[in-house]
């Protein structure tokens, strides 16, 4: 079967609009991610990208249209019940990784599951279990200011995942990384998805990283002017029976 549609779609935004100061950022905005479907969101600086993810995240709120997440509409749920989306069913990873500076690794990803209210002993499991699956086990006790980019993103990508979230929203994720090292997040990044079904909407601006996407999404002074299938048959191969 395939993981994409197995339970439908994830998110859903119709004619979605959002200004700043009577300034029209999102005109119409009309986009579908489905459960385990990875799609890439592309197009020039000030396009409306990230004012689109910060909308998908809940943590901002759209003018008009309709955003409903597994058919939930955000603008009817109360502060709390987003707050609550937020938390446990949305991850986020951004370009600067923003990691608290004062905190360990292990420190930073054991945030979200504070949070939650996990008790300790499964906190410390989950912690250790996604440090190692995103590659920086031996940097646990590091601080950010001792890492690298790219463990640094690494240990954000952990933290993202920690309350096993269904939507992983990544704000041009390689955006501050060597190419190689960039590479080897894209991969990372869609290992994860791919093994616990978590759909991702990934701003880029770099052509290479929409290979480890389903789907590309150019946007273009605040509308979706283009979408196209990602040509990577080999993938696809395995994701389609
Ligand atoms: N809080 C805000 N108040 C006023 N204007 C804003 C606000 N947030 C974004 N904008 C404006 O909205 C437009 C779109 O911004 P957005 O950050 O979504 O673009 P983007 O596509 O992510 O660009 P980039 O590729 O540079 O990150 C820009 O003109 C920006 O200046
Ligand atoms: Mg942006």
């Amino acid at each position: 079967m395939d993981s994409r549609t197995e339970n439908g779609p994830l998110l859903e935004a119709e004619d979605l609009s959002k200004s700043y100061a009577d300034v029209p950022i999102l005109d119409r905005v009309t986009l579908r991610v489905d459960r385990g479907e990875r799609v890439a969101l592309m197009g020039p600086s000030g396009s409306g990208k990230t004012t689109f993810l910060n909308l998908a995240g809940g943590i901002d709120t759209p003018d008009s249209g309709s955003l409903r997440f597994e058919g939930r509409e955000l603008s009817e749920m109360t502060s709390d019940e987003r707050a609550g989306l937020r938390r446990t069913a949305v991850g986020t990873v951004f370009q600067f990784f923003h990691l608290l500076p004062t905190m360990t690794a292990a420190e930073n990803v054991e945030v979200p599951l504070r949070l939650l209210g996990v008790p300790r002993a499964e906190r410390r499991r989950r912690v250790s279990e996604l440090l190692d699956e995103t590659g920086v086990a031996r940097r646990a006790d590091a601080l950010p200011s001792e890492m690298s980019g790219g463990e640094m993103q690494r240990v954000a990508i952990a933290r993202a995942l920690a309350p096993a979230p269904r939507l992983l929203l990544a704000d041009e994720p390689t955006g501050n990384l060597d190419s190689v090292t960039g590479e080897r997040i894209l991969d990372l990044i869609e290992s994860v998805c791919r093994r616990h079904n978590t759909a991702l909407l990934m701003v880029t601006h770099n052509p290479d990283a929409t290979r480890v996407c389903h789907r590309v999404l150019q946007m273009r002074d605040g509308r979706i002017t283009g979408a196209s299938e990602s040509a990577t048959p080999e993938r696809d191969a395995e994701d389609r029976p």
